[in-house]
């Protein structure tokens, strides 16, 4: 199913829009089903309702571990490397994975899990988070992983929305210098969460904790009492596989649904083509398995081809900046798939860190997760890549399962900066604000897709209208992505970033009205209003506007206090990179906050607002100017 050049790819395309049906079930061809379909395709964007490969029954751990027992059992699943580079690494073969998820399957069957049951998992990036993932899915229970940067309150809003049973933790995380106390975090949670019955503890960091009888058991200890048969639990293609909760631009954040089989057909098709694996290759996703990034790319993707692939459980900055390019050589990593911000945030430490590390292993190179400047583009290219890898600059989203608009390796020619063309399946569409398609080249627009897709999201967790409203329902009939696009002279794409009120933070998306809602619960703040602004390394920083009338004389001591507050109430993620304080808000006269001129001030270009004649209080906008110019 590898695409190997450019005449291939357009004639592949061409089919995979002619005849969708017959593309696609080519695809799946190449994955094990315990019964085919009936029907390759069934949807309706109004609803929406969309069915891939209905009447089909799988596991998608079958086509992760056991199909590769035979030929590759000895072959590397994953290479875990540690935070602290003194402490050994650990390779888990095919069989070694395999033996140890039907094991923590067993364990969870024995706690009580079974088919369709909501489990959370908020762990650190060792092993054994793959392998509790893989374990759900053996059992067909609904993973819903929680990255390990969310406090307890994120966390008990997560696990009541989906109703989760079991809880599957750790006592603590490495990042870098720090500690994070996971256990004690799900503890807190836990008081506010009445559908969790039990929670699986694994020894990591060693950190004391609390375990409460009757609720908390230890991996250590479940895992001896299992024994490693564990069949695979047959479940329909449109069964859920997964949810994972992401920020949109209003409300709290939504439960993504995936679902078994075309998730599986769609992460494993992009993985194998946009990255050109080849047998044998160690691939290195640089992602943390609670984003979407991690969950295609490291687990589903990359073992459902027999790849190997690396979790690395630290920070590229720790020791020190040549971390990850020790890594590359150590491991002999051959295809490398970062952040922007990661890049950024290196180039800032200068070559110093790239000497003497041989990186000749490297073949392709990927990004995501936010636009990539040309010059970061350029660092990557020339100083990593020694301009002999490839660069994916892959778009996608949590809702789109898998890589969406990008180069494969090999056979797209790349521009900086662009994610170039859309892969086979998937037709993008430019419209403007009223719908309209805008259509030829060197144009701009907002990006929708009007066909279906494998790896597309089902539903948000619980709330249908939901997702109807949020998707499909801005545009007739088509998928709305939420970002702005600009398609060039070459029919290239090139993603301009979100259109909506998202901020996307080092490539995490943060809704702003959540940052707002988390403002406002601490006492003083009396409104707030919270905007993206250009930031060096992060692509975006969180500017917050607040309302504070008793503000005392140090100011500092507020700011950190609200920050204390929002990283209680959402994560240290959410923090604001510069609060300001002001008295008044720019409103319009029926009480909408002017966002654009909040923006522009953020922004640091206050020299063309735009016409404020239309607020209640143009004279706010003075004050803002002002005090924006003193932080
Ligand atoms: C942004 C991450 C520009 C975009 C996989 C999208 C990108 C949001 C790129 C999804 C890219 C992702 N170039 N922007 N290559 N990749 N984005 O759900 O705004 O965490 O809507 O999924 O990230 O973020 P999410």
């Amino acid at each position: 199913m590898q695409i190997n050049s450019f005449k291939q790819y357009q004639e592949t395309y061409k089919k995979s829009v002619e005849q969708p049906e017959e593309f696609w079930s080519g695809i799946a061809e190449n994955f094990l089903w315990k019964q085919k379909w009936n029907n390759v395709l069934s949807w309706n964007f109004n609803e929406p309702d969309i069915k891939w490969f209905e009447g089909a029954k799988l596991n998608i751990t079958d086509n992760c571990l056991d199909r590769h027992l035979i030929e590759n059992g000895d072959k590397a699943a994953i290479i875990w490397e540690p935070n602290d580079p003194e402490k050994d690494s650990i390779t888990l073969t095919y069989r070694v994975l395999h033996d140890r998820v039907c094991r923590f399957a067993n364990v969870l069957k024995k706690n009580g899990a079974k088919k369709g049951d909501r489990i959370c998992i908020y762990m650190p990036m060792v092993p054994e988070l793959a392998i509790a993932v893989l374990a759900c899915a053996r059992i067909g229970a609904i993973h819903s992983v929680v990255f390990g940067g969310f406090s307890a309150k994120s966390i008990a809003d997560r696990i009541n929305d989906a109703a989760c049973k079991l809880v599957i933790t750790a006592d603590g995380a490495f990042r870098g210098t720090k500690q994070i106390q996971l256990k004690e975090v799900i503890d807190d949670a836990l008081i506010g969460c009445p559908t969790i019955e039990k929670v699986i503890v694994l020894t990591h960091t060693r950190t004391p904790v609390s375990m409460l009888k009757g609720r908390d058991c230890w991996w250590e200890d479940e895992i001896k009492l299992v024994d490693a048969n564990c069949q695979a639990e047959e479940m329909d293609a449109e069964d859920v596989l997964f949810v994972l909760y992401t920020s949109g631009s209003t409300g709290k954040p939504k439960g993504v649904v995936h679902t078994c089989g075309g998730y599986m057909v769609y992460a494993g098709y992009t993985f194998s083509n946009v990255f050109n694996y080849q047998p044998n290759e160690v691939f290195f996703c640089t992602a943390d398995i609670g984003w979407i990034t991690g969950h295609s790319y490291i687990v589903y993707g990359p073992l459902s081809q027999g790849a190997t692939t690396l979790m690395f459980e630290g920070i590229p900055t720790y020791p020190d900046a040549s971390r990850l390019w020790e890594i590359v050589e150590k491991h002999k990593v051959n295809i490398l798939y970062t952040a922007p911000t990661a890049i950024r945030s290196l180039m800032g430490f200068g070559l110093e860190p790239l000497n003497g590390v041989d990186l000749s292993s490297l073949r392709v190179l990927g990004s995501v997760g936010e636009p990539i400047n040309e010059e970061a583009w350029h660092w990557l290219d020339e100083e990593v890549g020694k301009k002999n890898c490839p660069i994916v600059d892959t778009w996608w989203q949590t809702e789109t399962g898998g890589i969406m608009i990008s180069p494969i390796a090999f056979v797209t020619p790349t521009k900086p900066s662009f994610a170039t063309l859309p892969l086979p399946g998937i037709q993008p569409i430019l419209v403007d604000e009223n719908g309209n398609e805008i259509s030829g080249n060197g144009v701009n627009g907002n990006l929708c897709i009007k066909f279906p897709w494998p790896g597309m999201l089902r539903t948000t967790y619980g709330d249908h209208e939901r997702c109807k409203l949020t998707y499909f329902s801005t545009y007739e009939n088509l998928y709305f992505t939420g970002d702005g696009c600009l398609r060039d002279e070459d029919g290239y794409y090139r993603i301009t970033g979100r259109v909506d009120d998202v901020i996307n933070v080092s490539g995490h998306r943060i809704g702003t009205a959540e940052v707002e809602n988390a403002l406002n619960m601490h006492a003083g703040v009396v409104e707030s209003a919270v905007v993206g602004y250009p930031h060096e390394v992060k692509g975006q920083g969180i500017y917050a506007f607040i309302i504070y009338p008793s503000l005392s004389k140090d100011e500092d001591l507020t700011r950190k206090d609200i920050l204390q507050t929002v990283t209680r109430v959402i994560g240290a993620i959410a923090k604001p990179d510069k609060i300001v304080f002001v008295s008044g808000l720019p409103k319009t006269r029926s009480g909408k906050i002017m966002r654009r001129i909040l923006r522009k001030v953020a922004e640091g270009d206050t020299t063309n607002l735009g016409d404020i004649s239309t607020l209640l209080d143009p004279a706010v906008v003075q004050e803002i100017i002002e005090k924006s110019g003193k932080i």
